[in-house]
């Protein structure tokens, strides 16, 4: 794997010990940034720093839907230097089921982290960014949305519809930060080998495989190096761009 330029970055990375958490991590890592995961769970993060090793990776247990816990991540982690990057990454699939047939508790739910978790924690570490030097950069923030939320997507409504909402937001804050010398964007994977793809039938697997033209899942590695490049300074004027990695399957 090539490794970007991110010497001496500082990074925050939600959802950070799950798949794409560590496997993005595990790219920032390599370029010379440090990383601070965020999960939900405290035994899955300690066998992630575990995995990544080395004095650059640290863990903080916090759920992104908890304004109080939030706040208080962010300026830990502020207390400690910049905070360049932002890898807005945790997420959940919810119900796999028709929107009739689905609970309005878990719709609930999945807009509540993959969406208001995600603003929280922009707002939080955006407004950090804004403090600190240009040095050339303010930041980089990266949202993981999907190929689900700019197609839509049978059986996951209110998953599809909360990574539409994110390119929203995605575009938004670019917009609001464009003179400020940050840098964010999102990116739309097709499906990959993680926790989350064990969530689903073989049948509906099979059904998602066959979307995708290139007629296999993402790597988790191919999509940590698209995200690690857009952490990077070379990374200059893609504001409010959204960075395919769907196999063929987008068509726009
Ligand atoms: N795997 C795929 O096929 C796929 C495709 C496109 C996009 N994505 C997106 O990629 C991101 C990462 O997913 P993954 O595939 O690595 O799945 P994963 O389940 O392995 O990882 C998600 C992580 O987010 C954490 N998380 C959930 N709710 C949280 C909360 N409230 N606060 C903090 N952490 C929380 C989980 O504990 C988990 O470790 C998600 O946003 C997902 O929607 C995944």
């Amino acid at each position: 794997m090539n490794a970007y330029d991110l010497a001496g970055k500082r990074a925050i990375v939600t959802g950070g010990a799950g798949g794409f958490g560590v496997g993005i991590a595990r790219a920032l890592l390599a370029g010379g940034a440090s990383v601070e995961l965020w999960d939900l769970q405290e035994p899955a993060l300690a066998a992630a720093c575990a995995e990544l090793g080395g004095k650059r990776v640290s863990a903080r247990v916090v759920d992104i839907t908890d304004e109080p816990q939030v706040e208080r991540a962010v300026s830990a982690v502020a207390e400690g230097g910049r905070i360049d990057a932002l890898v807005n990454n945790a997420g959940v699939l919810g119900e796999v089921k028709p929107i009739w047939e689905t609970s309005p508790a878990d719709f609930r739910r999945v807009l509540d982290v993959n969406l208001v978790g995600s603003y929280l924690v922009a707002r939080a570490v955006v407004g950090r960014m804004l403090a600190q030097e240009a040095a050339p950069m303010r930041g980089h923030v990266v949202n993981m949305s999907s190929i689900q939320g700019k197609e839509g997507m049978p059986l996951a409504g209110a998953y599809a519809a909360s990574k539409a909402a994110l390119l929203a937001l995605t575009k938004t804050l670019a917009k609001e930060t464009a003179r400020e010398k940050i840098v964010v964007t999102a990116v739309t994977p097709a499906a990959a080998e993680t926790a989350m793809a064990k969530l689903i039938s073989p049948e509906r697997r099979a059904e998602i495989e066959g979307r995708i033209p290139a007629g296999r899942f993402v790597e988790v590695d191919e999509v940590a190096r698209l995200v690690a490049w857009l952490c990077t300074d070379d990374c200059s004027f893609s504001t409010g761009g959204v960075f395919d990695i769907s196999g063929g399957r987008a068509t726009y």
